[in-house]
């Protein structure tokens, strides 16, 4: 029999929770986040790459990884890093060429990893030719975008209604060439495309079918909730949270988001996915209420991504709350839907420095033994934290446009630092005894006159060199952001050898995850066995055996009795801790 025990002791009261029968043919499988600037960079400019990819999916296999999403590689001004895309069907220089992506899927296949990419219908960037041509209003484009010629107030020309933008401000930007405002309810340089217009929806089909022919596996689906807009264009609410006309948080968003039209389209894009022979997935983003969220099951995706343990968990939640996070997706979600847990995002702040390191490792262990899929933003396998970034270094536009004194609680710089491979270069520094430039100016050129001229010594330095440089993220000691500070202690390297690292948790319980077995759980059991004890029982046939996660959440040890909570508790179990006290009580 086996278990996954963290901390275990007295009996407290006892909260029932839920037993949810996973149906047979449930998906179960691991999905990783790449953001891929901060990868990993293969040509020294500082920024992660394609080609810096294909040379980590290892990492990947070894961290049971089945299926790697990455965030945006279309051709892109990088206003907003990618998602304000300028050509839907081409790879931006930065990231390689359209032959880097070919060999990346080749080799993803090869390792029987499947590729997912973030498809980004709401919005285009404002470079895009069609948007260009759209303010020449050069017919079909001139609507392909949302235009308002605006109201007149006291003489003077206003924005058509009171729509803020998620970054802040009026979501309408004034063009001189089409004496209009069009929408963007992200930064102005992402104008809104308009989904009233068949063309619209047509050339984003051909988009779909352009990288499906490619050979990818699925899509991302980005900011999904705001694919259509009420077309009255009427004032939203107030939400009575603010008195800020510019804040995001002034309306109640009932003409912006969640519209039905946003949920009809899906169907549309499903069939064209389900032409392939190839299984392909569709996963949604959503912020949005339960039952919004949910709705996209019913309408064609995999599942939309349930971001509640991020928005609903704080560092102060209990069990009973831990377990009502878990029971509501299960109680939601329409039966025969595939389950997901997500703890971090390129959006959102790092799981460790979010919620704080005990509950972090607690939450892996959820993430990675609950049934359906996980998904895992790159570096929270090695417990990477946000990193302080100074307003001069400041990337994101959202940091950007709150200004110098709000910056900080607005940027994502700190959750997308590059990934902290080793100590070396650029996942830190370079040792002092190979002094950089010379391993790249003078080792590079002379290379070969070494291997074969020089001495044993010197072809030993050379191997050792290069092999520093190609380990760490970059060869460029600047990176488009400053590697995270605490990179010498944290880092996979290190962690590999450390027995009691995060990584070695995360990778035990990835193993677990993927065992044979693991797929076949009969049934989900949740239990709360004191305040901060939370446990979870994947109980099947005697012939597998059971598992029993028993996380907790707390900062003192506590004394559980499983047999007390859950029904034929082996006599006998294998135990396994982690833990992030030191003295852990015998068992
Ligand atoms: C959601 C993405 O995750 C975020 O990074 C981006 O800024 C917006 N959508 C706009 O595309
Ligand atoms: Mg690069």
């Amino acid at each position: 029999m086996r278990a996954v025990i963290a901390f275990c002791v007295a009996v407290l009261p006892l909260v029932i929770g839920i037993t949810w029968n996973p149906p047979d043919n449930i998906t179960d499988f691991s999905l990783y986040q790449i953001y891929p600037r901060s990868y990993k960079d293969s040509d020294g400019d500082g920024i992660g790459d394609l080609r810096g990819i294909i040379q980590r999916l290892d990492h990947l296999t070894e961290s049971n990884v089945d299926a790697v999403w990455l965030s945006p590689i279309y051709r892109s001004p990088m206003v907003d890093f990618g998602y304000d895309i300028s050509n839907f069907t081409e790879i931006d220089p930065i990231f390689g060429t359209l032959k880097d992506f070919e060999d990346l899927v080749k080799a993803a296949h090869d390792r029987n990893l499947s590729l997912i990419l973030d498809f980004v219908p709401n919005h285009t960037s404002d470079q895009h030719e069609w948007f260009q041509k759209s303010l020449q209003g050069i017919s079909p484009y001139d609507n392909y975008y949302v235009w308002h010629p605006g109201r007149m107030e006291n003489g003077t020309r206003k924005p058509p209604n009171n729509w803020v933008s998620v970054m802040g401000g009026s979501a309408w930007e004034w063009r001189d060439e089409r004496q209009a405002y069009y929408l963007h309810q992200f930064v102005k340089q992402e104008p809104d495309l308009n989904y009233s217009s068949p063309n619209v929806r047509r050339e984003m089909e051909d988009v779909l079918r352009f990288w499906l022919d490619k050979g990818v596996d699925g899509f991302r689906i980005d900011a999904m909730k705001y694919l259509y807009e009420d077309q009255r264009f009427l004032d939203e609410p107030l939400s009575g949270l603010t008195d800020d006309p510019n804040s995001y948080d002034y309306t109640l968003k009932i003409y912006t988001t969640d519209q039905q039209q946003t949920y009809d389209i899906l169907p549309t894009w499903r069939q064209i996915l389900d032409k392939y022979k190839q299984p392909k997935y569709i996963f949604i983003e959503a912020y949005t209420n339960t039952s919004s969220t949910m709705k996209y099951y019913h309408y064609g995706a995999d599942f939309p991504f349930n971001f509640d343990l991020i928005t609903n968990l704080t560092r102060n939640s209990t069990a009973a709350d831990i377990q009502h996070i878990v029971d509501s997706w299960f109680e939601n979600m329409p039966e025969g839907g595939t389950p997901n847990w997500v703890l971090g995002n390129h959006d959102r702040s790092r799981l460790i420095s979010r919620i704080g390191e005990t509950r972090a490792g607690a939450l892996i262990m959820c993430l990675l033994l609950l049934p359906g899929v996980s998904v895992t933003y790159y570096g929270e396998e090695i417990g990477m934290t946000d990193e302080y970034i100074s307003w001069e270094d400041t990337q994101d536009p959202q940091g950007c446009l709150a200004g110098k004194a709000n910056y900080q609680s607005k940027s994502r710089d700190p959750q997308r630092t590059p990934f902290q491979w080793n100590n070396s270069v650029s996942a830190g520094e370079f040792p002092t005894r190979y002094n950089f430039h010379t391993a790249e100016t003078v080792f590079g050129p002379i290379a070969q006159l070494l291997r074969n001229k020089f001495s044993e010594k010197a072809n030993f330095l050379l191997a050792e060199t290069t092999n520093q440089i190609e380990n760490g993220f970059s060869s460029n000691p600047h990176t488009w952001l400053p590697i995270n500070k605490n990179y010498k202690t944290y880092n996979l390297a290190a962690e590999k050898k450390d027995k009691n690292s995060y990584y070695t948790l995360y990778e035990k319980l990835s193993n677990l995850k993927k065992s044979k077995h693991n797929r076949k759980w009969a049934k989900v059991v949740t239990k709360v066995l004191d305040e901060y004890v939370f446990a979870i029982a994947r109980e099947t046939s005697p012939k597998y055996g059971n598992v029993y996660a028993i996380t907790n959440f707390g900062d003192k040890a506590s004394k559980v009795d499983l047999s007390s909570v859950f029904d034929d508790v082996p006599r006998k179990l294998n135990v396994y801790y982690a833990s992030t006290v030191s003295k852990v009580l015998p068992w």
